[in-house]
């Protein structure tokens, strides 16, 4: 079967899927019976459109020779929002632009696009979720569409699944994560002696910084991180102003040494609660000791342990593969489509 993708935005993890789309589609073909086709690509300054599918080489090719899709052969430049959505004619929005959490735009009009020409949605970008949660949900609820969003909370940690799927039927009481990947490889680095300016250096080569650091090392995507799952764990309806928030700017060489001594690290801690009084979140900087779940993660890994009952604590961390950010990302945002397709039964039956 066919599936037909519109991907919005052509930067890290946009290139990074169709990097993976050239280097899996065949096997994704071959595995599960679906030929997953970029039909409609869109950066700022326009498109490139084709419903038989766009050679992901040729546009990665594109953008790097012209610095747009829209200089394909097959692109438009100025093709945007509607217009784009429209002759893109697609099955899933991946929604993969830069974002930000004032207006949650250009994701927020895209998305709603989307739905209203009954596309299911695959999201990258935070801004809507942290903005628009249970709105966003109420309308694809109405509409018998899907909104996935595991790329959204710290890509590559299976938080979302786990909830969803291993603790159905348990008591979520809590959880903590490391949900940023900036914040941890530059408190690492600041560990090993590097410079705050260095640790942020390393983190925009690895491709894992936001456009704009400082929702990194503020600690704003860590709040919307934990306002999403939070939403999506306990029902709650935060949004990210609600999420009591330090970032890392006050932490220390000096401190990082102090708790190195006693065994212990330094993290920048997101948690989520859900006690009599409804659910609080917050992210702040934390120690934990070194043989802890979280405290034993190093550079940009990310992890998150549940707190239930009566399962006890469930941990899931994941340490850096060496792969870019972009490309990590773009391996979870895949993971939504095919668990998306999956669920519509597009997937070829008895396939895992
Ligand atoms: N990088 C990660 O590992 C990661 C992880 C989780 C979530 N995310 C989220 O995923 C999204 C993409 O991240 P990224 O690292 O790929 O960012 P990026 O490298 O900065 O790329 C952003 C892309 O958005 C495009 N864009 C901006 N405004 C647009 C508009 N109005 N219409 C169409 N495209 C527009 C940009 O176009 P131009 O190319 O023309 O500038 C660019 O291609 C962000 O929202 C980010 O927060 C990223």
């Amino acid at each position: 079967l066919d599936i037909r993708l519109a991907l919005t935005g052509f930067g890290n993890v946009g290139q990074g899927l169709a990097t993976l789309l050239d280097r899996y589609g065949d096997t994704y073909l071959k595995r599960y019976g679906v030929a997953l086709r970029l039909s409609g690509v869109a950066d700022r300054a326009g498109a490139a459109v084709s419903l038989a599918g766009l050679d992901p080489v040729s546009l990665l090719e594109a953008k790097e020779q012209a610095g747009t899709v829209s200089a394909h052969s097959s692109g438009v430049p100025g093709l945007h929002g509607s217009d784009f959505l429209d002759r893109a004619q697609a099955h899933i929005l991946v929604e993969a632009a830069s974002t930000n959490f004032d207006d949650a735009e250009p994701g927020w009009s895209y998305v709603c696009g989307a739905l209203e020409r009954k596309m299911d949605v695959v999201l990258a970008s935070k801004g809507s979720l942290a903005l628009h949660f249970r709105e966003l949900m109420e309308n694809a609820s109405r509409r018998g569409l899907q909104v996935q969003y595991s790329a959204t909370v710290g890509a590559p940690v299976p938080s979302l699944q786990i909830a969803d799927r291993a603790l159905i039927g348990s008591e979520i009481l809590a959880f903590e994560g490391i949900l940023n990947g900036t914040t941890h490889q530059v408190l690492t680095a600041m560990t090993q002696g590097s410079s705050y300016d260095e640790g942020v250096r390393q983190a925009q080569e690895m491709g894992i910084a936001e456009t704009d650091p400082t929702l990194d090392v503020d600690g704003w995507d860590a709040a919307a991180k934990v306002a999403i799952v939070a939403n999506s764990v306990f029902g709650a309806d935060l949004r990210i102003g609600d999420v009591d928030r330090v970032g890392i700017r006050g932490v220390t060489a000096a401190e990082l040494a102090q708790a190195r001594e006693s065994g212990e690290a330094i993290k920048l801690i997101a948690r989520a609660e859900r006690t009599e009084a409804g659910v609080t979140a917050w992210v702040r900087p934390e120690r934990r000791p070194l043989d802890d779940p979280l405290g034993r993660l190093r550079g940009d890994a990310m992890g998150i342990v549940f707190f239930t009952r009566p399962l006890g604590a469930i941990a899931a961390t994941v340490d850096p593969s060496g792969e870019s950010g972009g490309i990590s990302t773009a391996m979870t945002v895949l993971r939504d489509v095919l668990n998306l397709a999956r669920d519509r039964g597009w997937t070829e039956p008895h396939q895992t």
